[in-house]
């Protein structure tokens, strides 16, 4: 059924993909933005632009922790809140600021207005980052929780206020816990962004630690499939993994990028990175049974589409852009 569905970070990586998604099932969308500099704003508003050009869109442009959110909500069914600052590295030290204001008080306070309104379901964008450093593979759902990086507990607090509130509050409130999501639009700060920006300007390929650290990589428009399922879901599950099916090592991905780019790849080895988790791997049975989700992407197609569209965003916008 059609509904007026509220994205935040609806001109972000995730959000803008979900959005067209959304419309293009005849919901009203209405997206929320506060269109902040973590990465170059030009590529945010170029990410929503399509969105925006349908009559079904309405965008809502400031911070969740400011805006009159009662009057933003108004009318929707569903708030699918994707807003976040993002990046597990800037999340160390005097850059944790804006961890606390985008992804902790920024989700209290939606909260807060959903209680107010009150009758309205909350998907929330959770994060792999809060199962942190362990042995325990696949991860699943009931697995412990003990993040590796700040940023990883600010998305763990997220994820503990959403379901709080649905707790307390009767609000129906569901996290899908994203496994490294890939694929066009991908934010600059992300490890495949980086390797092609670099493959496509012949500069060196930085990889933090050995390269033999694994990843369960997940195809964007699966993210998205998997989020517009959780909309419509009236089943009593709150927490849901989303991975890709595709667990491979770094190495292996710069092997695939290799043959996808066609040429010869020159990567450094770095010190490994604070923060950075060794091996992430998602048990997705309960998103299977639940919300019907089944990815479909492979890694090497996946990898083409990113390739292309990181090519064309550097042809439009310069090298610099980022
Ligand atoms: N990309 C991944 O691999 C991944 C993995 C796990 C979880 N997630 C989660 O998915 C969500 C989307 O991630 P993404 O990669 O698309 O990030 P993104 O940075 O591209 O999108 C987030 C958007 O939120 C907006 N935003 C930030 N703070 C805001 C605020 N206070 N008010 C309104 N808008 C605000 C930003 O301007 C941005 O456009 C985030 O919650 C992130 O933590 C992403």
């Amino acid at each position: 059924m059609a509904t007026r569905v509220v994205v935040t970070g609806a001109a972000g990586f995730i959000g803008s993909h979900l959005c067209e998604d959304l419309l293009a099932r005849g919901h009203d969308v209405v997206g929320i933005d506060a269109f902040t500099d973590y990465y170059d704003p030009r590529i945010k508003r170029e990410n929503v632009a399509r969105a925006a050009a349908s009559p079904g869109f309405r965008l809502v442009e400031g911070s969740l922790t400011s805006l009159d959110l009662t009057a933003a909500l108004d009318g929707a069914a569903t708030v699918v809140h994707l807003a976040a600052q993002p990046g597990v590295r800037a999340s160390w030290g005097s850059t944790f600021e804006p961890y606390i204001e985008n992804n902790v008080r920024a989700t209290q306070r939606l909260c807060e207005a959903m209680k107010t309104i009150g009758g309205m379901r909350l998907v929330y964008a959770g994060s792999s980052s809060v199962y942190g450093q362990t042995a325990e593979l696949p991860m699943r759902e009931a697995h412990r929780t003990r993040p590796l990086s700040p940023y990883g507990v600010t998305k763990l607090a997220g994820e503990a206020l959403a379901l709080l509130y649905a707790q307390n509050y009767g609000m129906p409130a569901a996290s899908l816990r994203f496994f490294t999501v890939y694929g066009p639009r991908q934010r600059p700060d992300m490890a495949f962004h980086r390797f092609i920006r670099a493959g496509l300007n012949g500069d060196p390929i930085e990889v933090y630690g050995s390269g033999t650290q694994t990843r369960d990589f997940t195809f964007v428009a699966d993210a998205v499939a998997a989020t517009v399922a959780a909309v419509a879901y009236a089943g009593g599950d709150s927490v849901f993994n989303i991975g890709g099916g595709s667990r491979v090592s770094l190495n292996h991905v710069l092997d695939l990028l290799g043959r996808v780019m066609n040429r010869r790849l020159d990567v450094r080895f770095v010190e490994p990175q604070k923060g950075d988790v060794t091996h992430t791997f998602a048990d997705v049975s309960l998103a299977q049974r639940e919300l019907g989700y089944a990815p479909t992407t492979s890694l090497e197609d996946g990898l083409a589409r990113e390739v292309e569209w990181v090519d064309s965003l550097y042809r439009r916008f310069g090298r610099g852009v980022g």
